[in-house]
């Protein structure tokens, strides 16, 4: 009778050898919220992300005072602008009196040791919904646009954002807002480029949420965006950005991209951040409300992976109960 030279098994019969060789473990300090914010009192559910609502800024601090309360690092924000506000030029992107602005600054003033992380690009304020200022064959204009760009940052660093993070796509946008902050003294602010961020249809929820996939149309953003099929161009893209001046660069989606963030935090070291987007909240959400899976269990699971792919940190619409999950089980 011949035996297993190596029995794998033996560490995994009891809880405790499981707990002492785990390689990986998820925590509340990982974990970032992204939030929708409105211009009206009260709250608006999104109806393909249950669970989540759009916030007046007031329910913002309640959501913010609940944020601090479980320790959660930082929160992300997503303002839906009105259709009036929405431009060809999204001028209200950099209006300081903005929804976003104001938020930030309320933020700040309740609750300024959570940390503000703001997103930089154009889509919630331009009447078509692209990401940028487009010329008149609909082509996303990359210059103009990084001067568009850097205004936004400015007027968020103005406000008080810690990070700010540019989603936009464009070539050259990291350097242009890295020097324009130095120039304006805001050396604090910290920079979370959208490195590889994919043109994907994971994010279809999201835009129902911040009302730009009407504007969008038929509109894609493939032009900008990266093609779901490269890889060795996300890490050219990662590249550029850490050498412009990111602090931090995300992958994002978050699931079908793993093998991207795994890549990217072998080659640079850099802080990683992984988004688990819309579509991908979405689909564990109606999975689990049909009864056909165990939302805590595989959501847990799935920002388990993320960490264990190499991410320091995820944007996650779980980022609340994720915590309390957490705070349960110790
Ligand atoms: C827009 C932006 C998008 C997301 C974050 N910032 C959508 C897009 O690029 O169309 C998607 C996030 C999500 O799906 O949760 N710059």
């Amino acid at each position: 009778m011949a035996y297993p030279d190596t029995r794998l098994r033996r560490m995994r019969r009891d809880a405790f050898s499981r707990r002492l060789m785990r390689e990986t473990t998820l925590s509340t300090d990982d974990l970032v919220l992204p939030v929708f914010i409105h211009g009206r009192p009260g709250r608006e559910p999104v109806a393909s992300m249950p669970g989540v609502d759009r916030l007046g800024i007031d329910d913002l601090l309640r959501v913010a005072e609940t944020a601090c309360e479980l320790r959660l690092p930082a929160l992300a924000l997503f303002p839906v602008t009105a259709q009036e506000a929405k431009s060809a030029d999204a001028a209200a992107a950099w209006d300081d009196d903005g929804l976003c602005q104001r938020a930030v600054r309320a933020l700040k003033q309740g609750f300024p040791d959570l940390g503000v992380i703001t997103d930089v690009a154009l889509d919630p304020y331009t009447s078509h919904g692209q990401d940028g200022l487009v010329d008149d064959g609909g082509y996303v204009v990359n210059d103009a646009t990084v001067e568009a760009l850097v205004q936004q940052a400015l007027s968020h660093a103005r406000a008080g954002a810690d990070v700010v993070a540019p989603s936009d796509m464009m070539d050259g946008r990291i350097g242009a807002i890295r020097l324009a902050l130095e120039e304006a003294g805001f050396v604090h602010t910290r920079i979370l480029a959208y490195a590889a961020k994919y043109a994907s249809s994971f994010y279809g929820p999201f835009r129902d949420a911040v009302g730009s996939a009407q504007a969008l149309g038929k509109g894609d953003k493939a032009s900008y965006q990266m093609d779901p099929a490269n890889r060795d161009e996300a890490l050219r893209e990662v590249e550029l950005d850490l050498a412009e001046g990111a602090d931090m660069v995300m992958v994002k989606p978050g699931l079908p991209y793993l093998d991207i963030v795994r890549q990217v935090k072998d080659a640079f070291g850099a802080p990683t951040f992984i988004y688990q987007v819309s579509g991908e909240y979405a689909m564990l959400k109606a999975a689990a409300a049909n009864g056909w899976l165990d939302e805590r269990a595989c959501a847990l699971e799935s920002l388990l992976s993320f960490k264990r792919a190499g991410a320091d940190a995820v944007l996650t619409y779980f980022a609340l109960d994720a915590a309390r999950w957490l705070r349960e089980t110790g």
